[in-house]
This record gives C-alpha cells, sequence and structure tokens, in this order.
C-alpha cells in the first residue's frame, strides 16, 4: 500500500494559502488532516478547499497536538513569535515540522526548536523555498564543483523600493521581531551562507532605518500603510565578517530611493570565479586568458534532485520535504544552519541599537 504523511496546518493565513497548501495537495502521498487558525472561518476555508472531507478544524495548536495522534507533519505558517512555542510543542507531540521562515524571532527561541528536534528525534526544516529555484540549485552546485574557488566576498540582496506587506501583522515589532531584515533579509542571507557553505560569523556591524514610514502618498505596492502601526524599520544593512575571513555585506528594505531592486538574490565572488543573479544567473570566469561570462540555460530539464521535469520551487520544497520524511533523510534545510541566519540577524538589531560591533 502507498505510503500517506497525514498533515497538519497551524496558521491557514498569507504563505498558508500561498505556498503550503497548493504544494501539499499535489503530492500523491499526502492528507491534509487538520486545520488550525486563531481565526476559525480561516481554518474552515482550509479545509474545504484542501483538506480531507472528514479533516478537523482547531483554534488552538495544543488541542490539535494532543488529540491528532496520527498526524506526522505539521506546518507551521503563523507570525514569526509564535514559530518557536508551536515548533516545540508539535516536536514533543513526535511531529516533524516545517515551520516558516524566520526559524524564530530571536536566537533563543531558535535554540529550543533546535534542542526540541534534538530531544524528540523529530525532523525540522525551515520555509526557505529559495534555495530550490532552478538558478540557486545551478549556482549551489558550481560553488560544490569548487567552479568559484574560496569565495572572500559576498552581497546578499533583498531590496525593494516601495513593496512594504500591508496586511497581517508585517509592520508589528512586538508580532514579527522587525521588518524588511527579518522578513526578506533572511532569505537573502540564507541563500548567500548555503552557497558559502560558511556558518560561522565573526562578526556583525549594522545600521537600521525608519526613514520613510511617516511619509504619506507612499507609491507602495500593496497601498498606503499605516505609519502609526508601522512599528518597525523600513530598511537596514550589514557587514558581516566571518572566522575564516570572509566578508558579506546583506542589504534589505521594503522602501528605500533606489531603482537598484533584487530580492531573494546573492552576489558572491571568490578565487577562481564569481556569480550574480542580477539578470539571471550569471557566472563569471577567466577562460583561456580572457574574461568570460557563462550563463546557464536554466530551462533545460531538471537539476539537482530531481531528474526530468522541472517544478517550482514551492511544489520542490514540499515533494523534497515529504520525500525527506518518507525516506528518512536530512531535509535540504537544516535547524543548525537556519539559526546562523537568526544570529546575524539579531546581531545586526544589536549592532544598531548600540551602536557596536557585535562579536558571536
Ligand atoms: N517563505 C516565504 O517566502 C514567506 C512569505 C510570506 C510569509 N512568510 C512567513 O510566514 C509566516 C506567516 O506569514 P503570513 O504572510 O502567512 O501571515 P498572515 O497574517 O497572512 O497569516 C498568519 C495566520 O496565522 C494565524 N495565527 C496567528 N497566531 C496563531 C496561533 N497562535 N495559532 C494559530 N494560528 C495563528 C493568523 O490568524 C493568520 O491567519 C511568517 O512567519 C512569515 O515570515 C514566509
Amino acid at each position: 500500500m502507498e505510503r500517506i504523511v497525514k498533515v497538519g496546518i497551524v496558521g491557514c493565513g498569507g504563505i498558508a494559502n500561498g505556498k503550503h497548501l497548493p504544494s501539499l495537495k499535489k503530492l500523491k502521498e499526502v492528507q491534509m488532516v487538520a486545520f488550525c487558525d486563531i481565526k476559525p472561518d480561516r481554518a474552515e476555508k482550509a479545509k474545504k478547499e484542501y483538506g480531507t472531507e472528514d479533516a478537523r478544524v482547531y483554534t488552538d495548536y495544543k488541542e490539535m497536538m494532543e488529540k491528532e495522534k496520527e498526524i506526522e507533519v505539521i506546518h507551521v505558517c503563523t507570525p514569526n513569535s509564535s514559530h518557536s512555542e508551536i515548533t516545540c510543542c508539535a516536536l514533543y507531540a513526535g511531529k516533524h515540522v516545517l515551520c516558516e521562515k524566520p526559524m524564530a524571532k530571536t536566537t533563543e527561541q531558535a535554540e529550543a526548536m533546535l534542542k526540541a528536534a534534538k530531544e524528540s528525534g523529530k525532523k525540522l526544516t525551515i520555509g526557505y523555498q529559495n534555495r530550490f529555484r532552478s538558478d540557486s540549485l545551478y549556482l549551489k552546485a558550481a560553488c560544490e564543483a569548487n567552479e568559484l574557488g574560496e569565495i572572500y566576498f559576498a552581497k546578499a540582496h533583498a531590496v525593494r523600493r516601495r513593496a512594504v506587506p500591508t496586511w497581517g501583522v508585517f509592520l508589528d515589532e512586538e508580532a514579527q521581531g522587525g521588518g524588511p531584515l527579518i522578513d526578506i533579509g533572511t532569505h537573502a542571507l540564507d541563500l548567500t551562507l548555503w552557497m558559502m557553505d560558511n556558518y560561522k560569523p565573526k562578526s556583525v556591524k549594522g545600521s537600521v532605518y525608519r526613514k520613510l514610514a511617516d511619509q504619506k502618498n507612499t507609491g507602495n505596492a500593496w497601498g498606503d500603510w499605516d505609519a502609526e502601526k508601522y512599528t518597525v524599520e523600513d530598511s537596514a544593512f550589514g557587514f558581516i565578517t566571518m572566522e575564516n575571513g570572509a566578508t558579506i555585506i546583506l542589504e534589505s528594505s521594503w522602501a528605500l530611493n533606489t531603482l537598484d531592486v533584487k530580492e531573494a538574490k546573492t552576489t558572491l565572488c571568490g578565487t577562481l570565479g564569481g556569480a550574480d543573479m542580477d539578470d539571471g544567473l550569471r557566472i563569471n570566469n577567466i577562460k583561456h586568458g580572457k574574461q568570460n561570462v557563462e550563463i546557464p540555460n536554466l530551462e533545460s530539464g531538471g537539476v539537482a534532485f530531481y531528474e526530468g521535469e522541472e517544478i517550482n520551487s514551492d511544489d520542490m520544497e514540499a515533494q523534497s520535504w515529504i520525500d525527506a520524511v518518507i525516506h528518512d533523510k536530512e531535509p535540504l534545510v537544516k535547524p543548525e544552519q537556519a539559526i546562523v541566519v537568526t544570529k546575524i540577524l539579531e546581531a545586526i538589531y544589536k549592532s544598531a541599537e548600540t551602536g557596536e560591533t557585535i562579536y558571536f
């Protein structure tokens, strides 16, 4: 008989409906059997659209973990402040967990998650779906083949000109732990560290700004934001040095007066070559004594994990994760890696607040 993985969803808002539910629905090995949201109508709606006929609906995730003995996998899709408590509860209830990014609001909370994963022996992964893009997978393969040599300088890009998310609790410091840095800077930094395969930061100097949040007629992609509710930064920048001497510059904004916008992208400079994702993936090197640029054809079949048909990164994340659960493999995004992202982001906020360089 085919192996079926029963999945429960906690948090049935934007990212659940935009990524998790449609991607899980495509997997024949998955049944979504329980939905939890503090707003019951959202859980009901998700159940109707994506759940099994007899799927259950909850407003309390603890009750869900207690009652749903058959659920193997929980997806945590709630605001950042609750990632840690819900993930720990699910792990200790014996479930594998995919938690949305960032891993947690603070390093302390992320450490509790790591501890819970170790103590329970269950799998934990974080929703960094940008790793599953075909350009990311190709670049990762190039890095693993040492085509760039030693990567000693990198930039992590998460820059929007005017795209402040105005729904949910994105502007609320308490619920999210910050603005663009923790929201989208997290993706760019995850990609960069993963490509460099370097998880040993030495120091961080950060600057955090709230310069545009009080302006009116904002030209924002999702309509004007409410300045009174805007308790997070609108841009943040970090200068990160690594133990091996490498440097990373992280730039993040939801609103910044610039035309140089790029998000969830990395620029890498190594001893043998470099790479950027500015206008599609480009790898630069020296060939036969001449400056050379390679532009891979990423449409040509599967890369890395799945041969053949190309699928989008959201679907690939879900497929790779459920595959790791079924075949007892390590997920691609490891919590030990995600916690380093959280540590660096927290240090950027701390450095900006104190004016000091933070040493790890
Ligand atoms: N991977 C990505 O690219 C990506 C994109 C967007 C958001 N996210 C992440 O997803 C998370 C949620 O963001 P969103 O845009 O879906 O927000 P959202 O506000 O649209 O949805 C969150 C949902 O969680 C519910 N909720 C809040 N606390 C809860 C609790 N204790 N128990 C059960 N339900 C609860 C809310 O009622 C809401 O329906 C955030 O951590 C965010 O960083 C990731």
